[in-house]
């Protein structure tokens, strides 16, 4: 495994006071377990709890994220958040094209590659999600929606541009059950070479749903894993540090 990267999704969680002390609690167990070190960890918060979180992080390597963003740097948007404005607040990721974002507000692959754009404008690395409903793994379309989702981002590559991509098979988030390794394996495999053919060698390639303190090591042994996309278990700071001691475990093993 490369340096890896794990990012936690708090979605839609968290109350004010909730967020403070999950974070705290993230922060004190990873100093006590000595995890600064090895790797990028991104929390990413709901909005209205970024300055609370990012009080908490001053003096640590723990960097800030922020769900999503609009297309545009400002102006009459009604209850959007732009790129810029997250990288005021101390962001320096953005994560775009969830699933829970194409599905639930109908985001469609062009929004997405405008967002990543806007995200590169305000010097944020965006977190791009790709990944097939159960229908379409059914239907044998895996790699058609795979391909689809990334086919304009690849069109639109600079080098000099950072950004992940985040594999979340639909069907596996929030569900409690991951992926099988040998499915994500695969998907990796494909994702991989896609990205590397595309001038995205690059890019960092993590897996996301129902990642958790359990799995975690198992699926950081997939090849083509560099980290993991992490919702549910983000929450309990206990999971989430024992994932990143995974991730900084199968780092160790292969270097
Ligand atoms: P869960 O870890 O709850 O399955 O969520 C995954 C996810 O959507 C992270 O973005």
């Amino acid at each position: 495994m490369t340096k890896p990267i794990i990012v936690a999704n708090w979605k839609m969680n968290t109350l004010a006071d909730q967020a403070r002390r999950l974070v705290r609690r993230i922060v004190e167990l990873s100093a006590e377990q000595h995890l600064d070190s090895v790797g990028t960890v991104v929390l990413c918060p709901p909005f209205v709890n970024i300055s609370i979180v990012r009080s908490e992080l001053t003096d640590t390597a723990i960097e800030l994220g922020g769900q999503n963003c609009w297309t545009e740097p400002y102006g009459a948007y009604t209850g959007e958040v732009s790129a810029e404005m997250l990288r005021a607040v101390g962001c320096s990721y953005v994560i775009v094209g969830h699933s829970e974002r194409r599905t639930i507000f109908g985001e469609d692959d062009e929004i997405v590659l405008r967002k990543m754009l806007r995200a590169w404008e305000a010097s944020l690395i965006p977190i791009v999600c790709v990944g097939e409903t159960l229908h379409q793994r059914q239907m044998h379309q895996t790699w058609d929606v795979l391909r689809r989702q990334l086919g304009n981002i690849a069109q639109h590559q600079d080098r000099s541009r950072a950004w992940v991509c985040a594999y979340e098979p639909v069907w596996a988030i929030g569900t409690g059950i991951a992926a099988e390794p040998e499915q994500i394996e695969q998907a990796h495999l494909y994702l991989r070479s896609f990205l590397d053919g595309h001038g995205c060698s690059h890019v960092p390639l993590i897996y996301g749903g129902s990642v958790n303190a359990n799995n975690a090591a198992e699926i950081f042994a997939v090849p083509n894993v560099d980290g993991a996309l992490v919702g549910t278990a983000s929450l309990v700071a206990e999971s989430f540090v024992a994932i990143i001691r995974a991730s900084h475990d199968a780092h160790r093993t292969t270097t």
